[in-house]
C-alpha cells in the first residue's frame, strides 16, 4: 500500500474510534426533547475531517502505546470544535448556510435550537472529559488546558476580535491575535494534551506545543486561502464571504502568494520539530503536508 493510502486509512481508523465514543456518550436522538438531541448530532455527524482528534491521538502515540483514554479526550475536543462551528455559522456571526456539506444547524433547526445545541455540546463535552479514568491530578491539568484555551481569554477572545476587526484597518499584531486565539489554541491544546496524557517529559511537551502552533497557524492561513481559491462543493462550506466582508486574514493583509510561502515555512518548522521522533512521527509529517495541500 502506498504511504498516502496508509495515512488515509490511519485517519479513518482514528476518526471511527472517536465517532464511536461520541455516539455512545451523547443523548440518543429519540430522548425527550428529541429536537435538541437531533440538532446536537446533526453537525457532529455531518462529516468533519476529525483533524484535531487525529492530531491529539497521534501526538499521544509518539510517547505512549495505550490510547484508550486519549480517544475519549479527543472525542470531547471534537464535540467542542463542533459547537464552535455551529455558533460561528449563526446569522449574527458569519451567517453561513452550509457546513460539512450539509445545511448549517440554524438553517435546519432555527437559530434558537442552534444556540442551545452549541451550549449543550460544550457542556456535555466537559462532562465527558470529567469522566475520563486517568489520575485525578492529570485530569485536572487536562481540564485546565481545555477551559483556558477555549474560554474568554482564548478561543472566544479570538472570535470576538475576528468580529470586531471586520472592515477595520489591518495590522499584523491583530491578525496574529485572532489566529492564535480562534484557531491555533485548539491545535496547541491537541498536541500538548496528547503529550501530557502520555506523561512525556517537560521538553517534549513544550516542543509539541510549539509544533501545535506551527500546524495550527498553517491550517488557518490555508483555510483563508481556500476561502478564496477553493471550491464550495468540495469544501462543503460557504466560502468567499470572509473576503468580501473584509475580514482580517493572511491573504487580505499579505496577498495569496505570500500567505502560501508563510504556510509552507510553518510546515517546514513543524516537520523539523518532529525530527527527534524519527519514524514514529511519520503520519504526523504527512498530516503537516496535508494541512497546506488539502482542497477540503
Ligand atoms: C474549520 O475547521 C474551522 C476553522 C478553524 C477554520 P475544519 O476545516 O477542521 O472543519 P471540519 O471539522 O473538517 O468540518
Ligand atoms: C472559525 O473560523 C473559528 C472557530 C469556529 C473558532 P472561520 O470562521 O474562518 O471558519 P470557517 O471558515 O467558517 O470554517
Ligand atoms: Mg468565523
Ligand atoms: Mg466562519
Ligand atoms: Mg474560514
Amino acid at each position: 500500500m502506498n504511504t498516502k493510502l496508509m495515512f488515509k486509512r490511519d485517519v479513518k481508523d482514528k476518526s471511527e474510534s472517536v465517532n464511536i465514543v461520541i455516539d455512545r456518550f451523547l443523548p440518543r436522538k429519540d430522548e425527550y426533547p428529541k429536537k435538541i438531541h437531533k440538532a446536537m448530532r446533526h453537525t457532529l455527524f455531518a462529516g468533519g475531517k476529525r483533524l484535531r482528534p487525529y492530531l491529539m491521538i497521534s501526538s499521544n502515540n509518539l510517547f505512549s502505546d495505550r490510547n484508550e483514554h486519549i480517544v475519549e479526550i479527543a472525542a470531547a475536543l471534537e464535540i467542542i470544535h463542533t459547537y464552535t462551528l455551529i455558533h460561528d455559522d449563526l446569522p449574527e456571526i458569519d451567517n453561513d448556510d452550509v457546513r460539512r456539506g450539509k445545511p448549517t444547524c440554524h438553517v435546519l433547526y432555527g437559530p434558537d435550537l442552534a444556540v442551545l445545541a452549541g451550549d449543550a455540546l460544550l457542556v456535555n463535552a466537559l462532562e465527558l472529559l470529567s469522566l475520563v479514568n486517568i489520575d485525578s491530578k492529570l485530569l485536572r491539568t487536562v481540564i485546565a488546558e481545555f477551559t483556558i484555551k477555549c474560554g474568554a481569554s482564548g478561543l472566544i477572545a479570538g472570535q470576538m476580535a475576528d468580529i470586531l476587526n471586520e472592515a477595520k484597518p489591518k495590522t499584523k499584531e491583530m491578525l496574529n491575535f485572532i489566529h492564535l486565539n480562534k484557531t491555533v489554541n485548539l491545535f496547541k491544546l491537541c498536541t500538548k494534551v496528547g503529550a501530557v496524557v502520555a506523561k512525556a517529559k517537560k521538553d517534549d511537551i513544550e516542543r509539541m506545543e510549539e509544533y501545535g502552533y506551527c500546524v495550527g497557524m498553517a491550517f488557518q492561513i490555508t483555510d483563508d486561502i481556500l476561502d478564496i481559491e477553493g471550491e464550495e462543493k468540495t469544501l462543503g462550506k460557504s466560502i468567499g464571504k470572509d473576503h468580501i466582508s473584509q475580514k482580517l486574514t493572511y491573504p487580505s493583509l499579505y496577498g495569496i502568494e505570500e500567505s502560501k510561502i508563510e504556510a509552507r515555512k510553518l510546515v517546514e518548522r513543524a516537520d523539523s520539530l518532529l525530527e527527534p521522533y524519527g519514524d514514529k512521527a511519520f503520519y504526523l509529517k504527512m498530516l503537516n503536508e496535508y494541512i497546506i495541500t488539502r482542497n477540503i
